[in-house]
């Protein structure tokens, strides 16, 4: 896999056009010893270990001044030093050296020819559903993230784009959805929050037959657990608030495509858009990354251990976890993906004992978000799913007593006994 796209970079400020320009960090300033060409730089950083990748990915030092991390230019705008050569960047909206460094480096670690960083995870769904036009019919999963079902049935429905929901635990539902104005499946597995899990390669492969754009919101598994694009999908999205930036300090998006003509598109619609994410912010979350893996793992751990023990419970009418043994999806997921996550969701039974436990825990946040160091826990119905109508999603499998754990860097036992004194009578 090569990352050495080049974008055509719309000046949209000037309204002059510009040639195409490398923009990748990693392939101007990180070659490794022994190397000279920007493709075998990029193609270097693109062969390490995942894990590697994490750590080292191309702009991890300031080649101008050695410092152990990326510069945060704190920048709208950049001198032409040479009105006749424009400067790699001119305006921070069309690219800032910092959210480039983070854009190329999500784009590394998801396997992408071009990566793309929002002011937050519905700027980025927002951007990348504007690839489709009036008139486009979309296949969506049925318990896709509260937001972007907001923003399907209520923004991108007024602008004559149709979507159908469906699940797609069950690739004959896909199939049957297909319209001839079909143009994309938008797919989030595993789902939020009842974790029910889709066959990324096989939706994939079925979408690409019908010369459908396959999106994929991967904000559960991050790259470390699951890769879609390996699989064949096109865009793979995510809120980077959750376990990618993954301390509850910032609020981000990103979009990765597959092939540079979706990549161009998606870089159109930032820049058209405007809804890039800021110096700062783009710091703070490659700081994040960088533990991104020793996070998941940890948090993986103790998510085993809850989902286990929250299902030896009688007085749990149900667990979701894609770990437990007879979760429906556990081989799928165990195929497509090196791990189960950090998420367990649990019914209490009712809409009252989810609430007296939200009043007693003493340890985890309640609060909308997830995948941070601390534990969150949320309550699907009245938070992230709150803008769903109670029939839908009562029909999508989100009870009243439905919550939502998120688990943190926490001693496992410690969140185990303070939920067990939480949901005693
Ligand atoms: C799965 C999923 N996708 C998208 C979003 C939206 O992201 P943001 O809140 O960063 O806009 C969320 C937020 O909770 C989410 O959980």
């Amino acid at each position: 896999m090569s990352d050495s796209h080049k974008h055509d970079q719309e000046k949209l400020e000037t309204g002059t056009e510009v040639t195409a320009q490398p923009q990748g960090r990693a392939e101007q300033q990180a070659a490794p010893s022994g190397l000279q060409t920007p493709e075998e730089a990029a193609e270097a950083l693109a062969d390490r270990h995942f894990d590697t990748k994490l750590i080292h990915f191309g702009a991890e030092i300031d080649p101008a001044t050695g410092a152990s991390s990326v510069p945060i230019y704190q920048a709208s705008t950049f001198h032409h030093f040479d009105i006749y050569n424009p400067p790699q960047y001119d305006y921070s909206r069309s690219g800032s050296p910092t959210r480039q460094a983070l854009e190329d480096y999500i784009s590394l670690l998801e396997g992408g020819a071009g990566g793309y960083a929002f002011a937050s995870g519905m700027a980025a769904i927002s951007a990348a559903l504007m690839i489709f036009s009036a008139g486009d019919h979309l296949i969506v999963t049925e318990d896709v993230y509260g937001g972007t079902y907001r923003l399907l049935t209520t923004i991108l429905s007024r602008m004559n784009i149709e979507t159908t929901f469906v699940d797609m635990t069950d690739l004959e539902q896909i199939k049957a959805a297909w319209k001839p104005n079909t143009r994309g499946v938008f797919m989030e597995t595993p789902s939020n929050p009842t974790l029910k899990i889709t066959d990324l390669g096989a939706v994939a492969a079925w979408a690409k037959e019908h010369r459908l754009i396959t999106l994929v919101d991967n904000t559960f598994m991050t790259p470390y657990y699951q890769r879609p694009i390996e699989q064949g999908v096109d865009i793979v999205l995510h809120s980077a608030t959750k376990f990618l930036g993954g301390h509850s300090d910032v609020l981000a998006g990103l979009a990765v495509a597959r092939t540079p003509e979706l990549a161009a598109q998606l870089k159109k619609l930032q820049n058209g858009l405007g809804t890039v994410l800021g110096p700062q912010d783009s710091w703070l979350l490659i700081r994040g990354m960088k533990t991104l893996g020793a996070r998941m793992d940890r948090s993986e751990i103790g998510a085993r251990k809850l989902a286990q023990w929250l299902s030896a419970r009688e007085d749990i009418p149900a667990v979701y976890y894609p770990g437990l043994a007879d979760h429906p999806g556990r081989e799928i997921q165990e195929k497509q993906s090196t791990g189960y996550g950090a998420v367990v969701s649990f019914d209490v039974g009712s809409e009252q004992r989810a609430k007296r436990l939200l009043s007693r825990v003493k340890l985890p946040l309640v609060a909308v978000s997830l995948g941070a160091v601390e534990s969150i826990l949320s309550y699907p119905p009245m938070m992230s799913h709150a803008a769903m109508p109670r029939d839908v999603r009562l029909e999508r499998g989100i009870a009243d007593g439905l919550l939502r754990f998120s688990v943190g860097l926490e001693n496992i036992d410690d969140l185990i006994a303070d939920l067990d004194q939480a949901l005693a009578d």
